[in-house]
């Protein structure tokens, strides 16, 4: 697979000093930033906008912006925070009626495009669109909140999507979201992911640089 990236959610992060919180996660290596956009209709919580997104990028935030959209309709949002600096744009199927032409914009704005599937949406919904995709992103948890619990039977879903996008031959990332943890990152890898977001459990430790390198060195084992 691709090298492992290590992608901090800030959804755990201190929003009243995001631009310090993004610096402390970088300097002991995040990879990404992973910023999860929620609107209170797609999902039942509500976070941010390409404002933020682009207040990050204005601050320095020095790693690619990954943007995990959880709102719907989707199109218009692609397109402010493709203008606010985002590096990766994920959308769910769900959320757009039209995902063929929606992940085409993606690539279109010069952004990297990534599909999201929730834990009970089949991996297979991803197989049509996969030249279209930079990223395939699986939910190990109901989005909509930081903090909760990975959900056992996505290790199979990352097992078929390793041999999908193997079979196709094709660059694309391999992301989990939701409950990764330095206990189950490694099993997450050995079936098949090579990108990982990680929010509370980098966020709600003193020591962000250790779980960081704990992190790691479980993935890539
Ligand atoms: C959930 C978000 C995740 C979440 C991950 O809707 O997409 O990015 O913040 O947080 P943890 O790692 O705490 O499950
Ligand atoms: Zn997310």
């Amino acid at each position: 697979f691709g090298e492992v990236l290590i992608a901090p959610s800030v959804l755990s992060a201190d929003f009243a000093r995001l631009g310090q919180e993004c610096d402390s996660v970088i300097e002991v290596g995040a990879d990404l930033i992973h910023l999860d956009v929620m609107d209170n209709h797609y999902v039942p919580n509500i976070t941010v906008g390409p404002m933020v997104c682009q207040a990050l990028g204005d601050y320095g935030v020095s790693v690619p912006i990954d943007v995990h959209l959880m709102v719907e309709p989707v199109d218009s949002l692609i397109e402010q925070f493709a203008k606010a600096g985002a590096s990766f744009i994920s959308i769910h199927p769900e959320a757009t009626r039209h995902l063929d032409r929606s992940l085409a914009l993606i690539r279109d704005l010069g952004c990297k495009a990534g599909l999201v599937l929730n834990p009970a949406t089949p991996v297979e919904v991803a197989r049509q669109v996969l030249g279209r995709l930079d990223m395939l992103l699986l939910m190990s948890v109901n989005p909509g909140f930081g903090g909760q619990a990975f959900i056992p039977y996505v290790l199979d879903k990352v097992a078929v999507a390793r041999q999908m996008i193997d079979e196709a031959g094709l660059a694309v990332r391999l992301e989990v979201d939701g409950g990764v943890k330095v206990s189950n990152i490694a099993d997450v890898a050995a079936a098949g992911a090579d990108t990982f977001v990680v929010g509370s459990e980098i966020f709600g430790a003193r020591d962000y640089g250790a779980v960081i390198s704990q992190l790691r060195v479980a993935a890539e084992a």
